[in-house]
């Protein structure tokens, strides 16, 4: 089968029924796209091969008349698509316009052929300073096809500006011109300007070009976009719930200012006012520079140079290519420095010959001086850093190369002292919960709503967390307790509401401290949707809330009303924090390698801390003297600096189409009958129970209503779905998740993925995800399906009915997940039962001692019978079943029948902890009966 058969929008011969505009072509119906980006691309192509057709020999059956009327058509639904980009743009549109009215179809198709291929290669990011200055608009067709990957990487980067005034078309051409004027050789990137006049249009433009990297915002516009497309009108529904239309008009330019702040923080914006410039400097609108009624391009061309120039250094990297350029001697231990131990081989060459030698030119360490020191940084590292913070919205952020398996550790052992209480999701990374032992901390261990029917969970309902929280205030324990640790989002893509939640806890502890496991989440700031569910945004937006008047004065309303509540009313009742008393206290955790660009192991830890200066630097610093190695791989320092640039220039660009792809991908496998058959791309209503969804989300896309909206959700809902991971159900194939992982997957068609539950596989988009790979995916499934429907033609009635027990097995008999049991009183001494925290780390060593322990075969029912005659069964390890990977029991934990009948049913063949010729080691009864651990707190 065909790409093209498979219903992917753009790519779909069906279902091109017109709606906004009527397009009796095959470039999809507007209802058809996620994106404008995706239907800006099918139309061109589309435009192209009409084009062909025109003056194509084998096309003369070919009623021209017809055929120019849907070109004419066409050209006409790109101009308020064209409007907001600068190629080909309004220009480009015009040019062709007039080709197509002198008749001349040849050189109509000549220029339509070379742009479109020009914006689909990307080349013209490359020529269009030279193609725009250029009068007849040319650019050298063998040139543009011969452009190779060195050309790519040599030419000048190229962006977009945005203007934001209203002006008439002579005036935007000579505005354009002036500052193409400005340019030199010697500039380090080319831009060309793209100018909208409304207030409305200037937002849309920055959320669909992704090229714009600076706004000018002068002071005459209006407000309201002409362009009602609906496509279009989707970006200003995803700005949020501001109410803007009331504007001041006044205050156009200012508000414009701090919106495109809010969506896009990573842009450069200037403005250009004729108010007193003290009114708009002392309104903290985040312009890089406001500037005075003034037109003084070489100003602001210097100006817009120098803001990308900022976000394009890296001082890590570029000190480190310097470094490997430099001639030394090594008299120091590494030999692979400088490639030396391979050159001089006769045995392992092939490895400077596979890796080429920068690698090794770039080899270094810390104490054989001439870079900085990971461990003590104070030259590029130390600047790398402070511009990761900028680019990640942190007060300070720490390089780690050691995974976020590290950062958690850090983290975990800068915050926690011995004997603190710790509120942890159970399903959260193995390395909290060794970060805990480590830390000594008593555990408090939070149950994520389980997802049964798939063997999954989800995450830990904001009720729960309050729950234990007011336990432990009624126990008078709230002083003990020092972390929240959740996980941000979960491998599946659950998505906590996090300023709803940290409000929430400050308002019953004020001085939490949270830890937000964002390995998953880095990308999640360079889209506007995704970055309100982040914890160092959602730090900024609370710290800024803090110090509100109008909020303080909520504040006391709401103290006023909620003073008598019980714990049951406080439970319902959506909390306030004191502003007076509440700390920001946020640490972010992620591995940069697993959604950015950074090699194996680069991960960030993000701090903002309103009390780390006073009360963690020290401490985090003995905690990264810990955990880090002393001989940091400079690399992956490198590919972090690296991968800071990227998404500062083109963060917004690569979630945008990562989403893009993944939205693609849900609606090709939804609508297309032969799929649906055996698979279900689990959706919003599958993964997030309705309670915790009070907009209503039930899917981003269904088969009635086309796209939803997700903004609502995003911005209200207890939890959201990251739509760029998609989890398929499989048990109606008749597969587990794991055999459809390794054995169709994998083995037949050569596809990675690497989680599954026992009827599901997780397929994860990343920014490297391009629509191609997702056709790709999309003919496997086709082909499988196709092979499943031939073989239940030919089975037997005997392997139907085999088949059909399977699948019901997968599909309906699925084991009930258990929660937490809980910590066996040795483990809790003093300790009475309103509160359930646990002294893991007791248990863990405890276990050391070999004459503690004894073991249990899993398979014989043994370990019910104790059950049954009444022994309690205490595990002294972590039992880590994978999948689903986060353990089933932790050392200390009471084993109850249904974590059995749970490991049983789990059917998988590993489990870590678990040593199936030995059984699952448990404490004995007598060293049970000993004192307890440790004196009662
Ligand atoms: C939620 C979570 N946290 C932390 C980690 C560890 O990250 P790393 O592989 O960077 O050490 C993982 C790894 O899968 C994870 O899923």
């Amino acid at each position: 089968m065909s790409t093209s058969e498979v219903n992917l929008p753009g790519t779909s011969k069906a279902g091109a029924a017109a709606s906004t505009v009527s397009l009796s072509t095959n470039a999809g119906s507007l209802s058809d796209y996620y994106s404008a980006s995706q239907l800006r691309n099918d139309r061109w192509t589309r435009l192209k091969s009409l084009a062909a057709q025109l003056v194509g020999s084998s096309y003369a059956h070919v009623d021209k008349a017809q055929l120019l009327g849907e070109i004419d058509e066409l050209l006409g639904s790109l101009e308020p698509i064209e409007a907001y980009w600068a190629f080909p743009g309004r220009r480009g549109l015009a040019e062709l316009h007039e080709l197509l009215k002198r008749d001349d179809h040849h050189d109509f198709t000549r220029v339509l052929t070379r742009m479109v291929r020009a914006l689909q290669s990307g080349a013209y990011r490359r020529r269009l300073g030279e193609f725009v200055a250029d009068a007849d608009h040319e650019m050298e067709e063998e040139h543009d096809l011969a452009e190779s990957q060195e050309d790519r990487a040599h030419a000048r980067p190229f962006f977009e500006v945005l203007i934001v005034d209203e002006l008439s078309q002579g005036q935007q051409d000579a505005q354009c011109n002036a500052l193409r004027e400005q340019r030199q050789g010697d500039d380090p990137f080319v831009y060309e300007p793209v100018i909208v006049g409304t207030f409305e249009d200037a937002l849309i433009c920055i959320l669909f070009n992704h090229s714009v990297q600076s706004v000018v915002v002068r002071h005459d516009f209006g407000f309201a976009s002409t362009n009602r497309m609906e496509i279009m009108q989707r970006y200003l529904r995803r700005v949020g719930n501001e109410d803007l239309a009331a504007m001041d008009p006044e205050n156009y330019g200012p508000e414009l200012c701090r919106l495109i702040r809010k969506i896009r923080p990573e842009l450069d914006v200037f403005m250009v006012t004729d108010r007193s410039v003290e009114d708009i400097a002392g309104r903290d609108l985040g312009c890089a520079r406001v500037f005075y009624n003034q037109n003084d391009f070489t100003e602001l061309h210097l100006n817009i140079l120098r803001g990308v120039d900022a976000r394009y250094n890296t001082p890590f990297f570029n000190a480190l290519k310097a470094y490997s350029k430099q001639p030394t001697g090594v008299f120091h231990a590494m030999p692979i420095s400088r490639g030396k131990s391979l050159i001089r081989s006769n045995w392992i060459r092939d490895m400077a010959d596979f890796y080429g030698m920068n690698i090794f030119m770039a080899e270094t360490s810390a104490t054989s001086g001439g870079l900085d020191s990971l461990l003590e940084p104070i030259g590029p590292i130390k600047v790398a850093q402070e511009l990761a913070a900028r680019a990640f919205g942190a007060k300070q952020t720490f390089f780690a190369t050691n995974g976020t398996s590290t950062c958690n550790k850090i983290v975990v052992q800068a915050v926690v002292r011995p004997g603190d209480i710790v509120l942890v999701d159970r399903d959260c990374h193995k390395s909290h919960h060794y970060g805990m032992v480590l830390a000594g901390a008593n555990v408090v261990y939070l149950d994520s709503y389980p997802i049964s029917k798939y063997s999954m969970y989800g995450a830990v309902p904001l009720r729960e967390i309050k729950h234990q929280l007011l336990k432990l205030k009624a126990a008078g324990k709230l002083h003990r307790v020092r972390m929240l640790l959740l996980t941000n989002c979960t491998f599946d893509g659950i998505i906590y509401n996090v300023e709803r939640v940290m409000e929430e806890c400050l308002a019953i502890k004020p001085d939490l401290v949270f830890l937000w496991d964002e390995a998953w989440f880095a990308f999640a700031r360079f889209s506007p949707t995704y970055r309100q569910r982040t914890a160092m945004s959602t730090a900024e937006t609370l710290r800024e809330r803090f110090k509100d008047r109008g909020y303080a004065e909520r504040y006391a309303r709401h103290a006023a009303e909620i003073a008598d509540y019980s714990d049951e009313q406080l439970l319902e009742t959506r909390l306030l924090p004191n502003p007076k008393q509440a700390r920001v206290r946020a640490y972010a955790t992620q591995s940069t390698h697993k959604t950015l660009t950074s090699l194996r192991q680069g991960s960030m830890i993000h701090v903002h801390d309103q009390d780390f200066r006073g009360e963690v630097e020290q401490a985090f610093h003995e905690a990264y003297m810990t955990h880090t190695s002393t001989s940091p791989n400079y690399q992956i320092i490198a590919s972090l600096d690296v991968g800071r640039r990227q998404v500062e220039l083109e963060g917004f660009e690569f979630v945008q189409k990562q989403v893009e792809a993944a939205m693609s991908m849900r609606k090709a496998i939804d609508s297309h009958p032969l799929l649906r058959k055996y698979f279900q791309v689990l959706s919003v209503g599958d993964l997030i129970p309705p309670q915790h969804r009070l907009s209503g989300m039930e899917a981003y896309w269904d088969i009635e209503a086309g796209w939803n909206d997700n903004w609502q959700a995003f911005a209200n809902d207890e939890f959201a779905l990251d739509a760029s991971r998609l989890t398929l159900a499989v048990g109606n194939a008749g597969y587990d998740g794991d055999t459809f992982k390794n054995e169709v997957l994998m083995n037949k068609h050569g596809i990675q993925i690497n989680k599954t539950s026992r009827n599901t596989v997780l397929f994860m988009t990343n920014i490297g995800t391009t629509r191609s790979s997702v056709a790709y995916l999309i003919e496997v499934l086709v082909k499988v399906a196709q092979d499943l429907d031939s073989q239940i033609e030919d089975a037997s009635g005997m392997e139907k009915k085999a088949m059909q027990r399977r699948i019901k097995s997968l599909v309906e008999d699925y084991p009930p997940l258990p929660d937490f049991s809980r910590f066996h009183d040795h483990f809790r001494p003093g300790i009475e039962h309103r509160t359930t925290e646990g002294d893991i780390r007791s248990a863990f060593f405890m276990a050391y001692d070999e004459d503690n322990c004894e073991y249990f075969p899993l398979e014989d029912g043994s370990m019910e019978a104790a059950l049954d005659a009444g022994r309690e069964l205490v595990s002294t390890a972590f039992i880590i079943p994978y999948p689903p990977g986060f353990p089933i029991l932790v050392p200390g934990q009471v084993i109850s029948k249904e974590i059995l009948h749970f490991m049983r049913a789990l059917d998988v063949k590993e489990i870590h902890g678990y040593r199936p010729e030995l059984g699952l080691r448990v404490f004995t009864e007598e060293s049970l009966a000993g004192a307890p651990t440790q004196p009662a707190l």
